[in-house]
This record gives C-alpha cells, structure tokens and sequence, in this order.
C-alpha cells in the first residue's frame, strides 16, 4: 500500500483578501497566499502595492489606521485571525518587524528588546532570549545599554528583529527590512533569519521592494501591484522570469514601469511587429 505523503499545514493562509481604509480607498483588492509551517516566503511590490497594509491585515492592526477587512479570510493553522485582537494575534505566535523600525529612540537597547517580550511571565525564558539575541548580534550585547537613538540604522534594525524574536514567534512578518540599509547588512539581517529558519523552524514572510536579496533566500514570492497578485511562483522561477528580471531585478531599461504594465506594452509590441 502506497504511503500518503502529508503535506505541512500552512501556517499562514489569506485568501481573497479585500482591504479597504476609511470606507473608500480599496488598498487590496482579493489577494490570496499561503506560508507553509517552516518556509520563507516574499511578497515583492513597489510603493504603494499594498504590502504595509497585508501585514497590518495579518497582525490584526488595520483599526489603527482606519482600515478594515471587507472581504475574505486570514487563517493561521486554520484558526481565523480576523477577528483577533493584535495581542491575541502576538499571544499565537504571529510578530512583525514594522516599516520604519518603530524603535523607542530614548530607551537603551536592552529596554526595545525587553518591549518584545512584555507579555510573557517567564523570567528566565526572557533573560535566555536576551542573551540568544546577544549572541545573534554581537554589537548588540555591547551596545546594551545605549539609548537606540544613538545606533546605526543597520543596529536598529537588529534591534527591531531582536525585539520581534523577544516575543518567541513562529510567523515573523519583516515589512522592507532592507530600506535604505547598506548590502553588507542586508545580507548579515537575511543571513540571521535564514538561520532561525533552519535552526528554529520560524516561518518568515518578507515583505520587500528588494526584490533581488529577498528571492534569494525565499522559497517562494508573490508580486503584489496595485492591491493585487500579479505573479506567484518558486523564486527561481521568478528570478528567471524575463519580466521579474525586466522590472523587479533591474535587468532592463523600463525598471521604472510596473509588471502589467510591461504585460501591456509587450502585447503591444507583438501586434504592432
Ligand atoms: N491610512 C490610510 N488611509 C487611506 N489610504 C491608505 C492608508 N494607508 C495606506 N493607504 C493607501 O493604500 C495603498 C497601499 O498602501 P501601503 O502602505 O499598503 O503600500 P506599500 O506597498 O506598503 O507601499 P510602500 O512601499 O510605500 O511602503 C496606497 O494607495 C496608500 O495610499
Ligand atoms: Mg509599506
């Protein structure tokens, strides 16, 4: 008899997402996707796509801006996060690395770490974290007690990920990790998740404008434009896309022109040949 081979539940599942900010702005418009248990995914898009808005959807944070879910679900391992609060949200696992870091400039390193774990009791899983986190990032430990606004933006944003990782996810959801952040780093940050990955089993979902360092250490990416999911694929099938390469790898002369829009004008470009 044939052994059936069990595919990992998703972690994460959103399907046919409709996201619409003060009863007006249409900011997704039926977005599906899903995150397997241990697997990193991307979601590639330029400004203004939607992606800060799919991961206030996720972490239950659109209220905040006047958003809200008009239309389909958020499901993690099953269980319907729209309705959660975004500490009920926290409380199973689910944690972000904001856009723009959200650091508190006149706390010490230390105190933005400890932020991350304000809603456990565990005293002495918190001090091993902190010290787990040390270790991750060296300059951390000795910039312990300095205020955050004293660091390099390549140490806040350690800082930001150590203090999402304070929380013990199991989804971590990085929205442009990457801004405005020297290569070197960039890769030391991926490089650090792509190790909680492998050692840890943390499922990561990135959410960049990098589209070249992102498909390299996802498994799979989704091209978000306009509120909508243009193209999905494994990353190697996106990076060899001529398209992705056209607009998204800086491969061609119209990075500036958005995927469907090259969609068009090839089209365009075979009737008029
Ligand atoms: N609070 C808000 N009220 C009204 N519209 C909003 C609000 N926040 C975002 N939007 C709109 O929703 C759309 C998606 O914005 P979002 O911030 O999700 O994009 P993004 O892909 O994260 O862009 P960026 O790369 O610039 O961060 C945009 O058209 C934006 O103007
Ligand atoms: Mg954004």
């Amino acid at each position: 008899m044939a052994v059936p081979v069990l595919k990992s539940a998703p972690v994460l599942e959103v399907a046919n997402l409709e996201v619409v900010y003060k009863n007006a702005v249409i900011a997704l418009r039926g977005v599906s996707l899903t995150v397997a248990e241990g697997q990193v995914v991307a979601v590639l898009g330029a400004n203004g796509a939607g992606k800060t808005t799919l991961v206030r959807a996720i972490t239950g944070l659109l209220f905040v801006h006047d958003g809200a879910i008009r239309d389909g679900a958020i499901l993690l391992r099953g269980e319907d996060l729209g309705r959660m609060s975004c500490a009920q949200i926290v409380s199973r696992g689910v944690c972000q690395v904001p856009e723009g870091r959200m650091l508190f400039p006149s706390l010490t390193v230390e105190e933005n770490l400890k932020m991350g774990s304000m809603t456990r009791r565990d005293r002495a899983g918190i001090s091993q974290d902190l010290e787990r986190i040390y270790e991750l990032f060296p300059i951390l430990g000795d910039r312990r007690r300095q205020e955050a606004r004293w660091l390099s933006g390549g140490e806040q944003q350690m800082v930001a990920v150590g203090r999402a990782l304070m929380a013990r996810p199991r989804l971590l959801i990085c929205d442009e990790l990457s801004l405005g952040l020297a290569p070197q780093i960039v890769e030391t940050l991926f490089e650090m998740l792509a190790r909680l990955n492998r050692e840890d089993g943390l499922s990561v979902l990135l959410i960049e404008q990098n589209a070249r360092m992102a498909l390299e250490y996802a498994a799979y990416g989704y091209i978000l434009e306009t509120g909508r999911v243009v193209l999905d694929g494994p990353a190697p099938q996106l990076r060899d896309n001529e398209d992705v390469q056209e607009f998204y790898l800086g491969g061609g002369e119209h990075v500036s022109i958005s995927y469907s829009a090259i969609k068009h004008y090839k089209r365009r470009k075979r009737w008029l040949s």
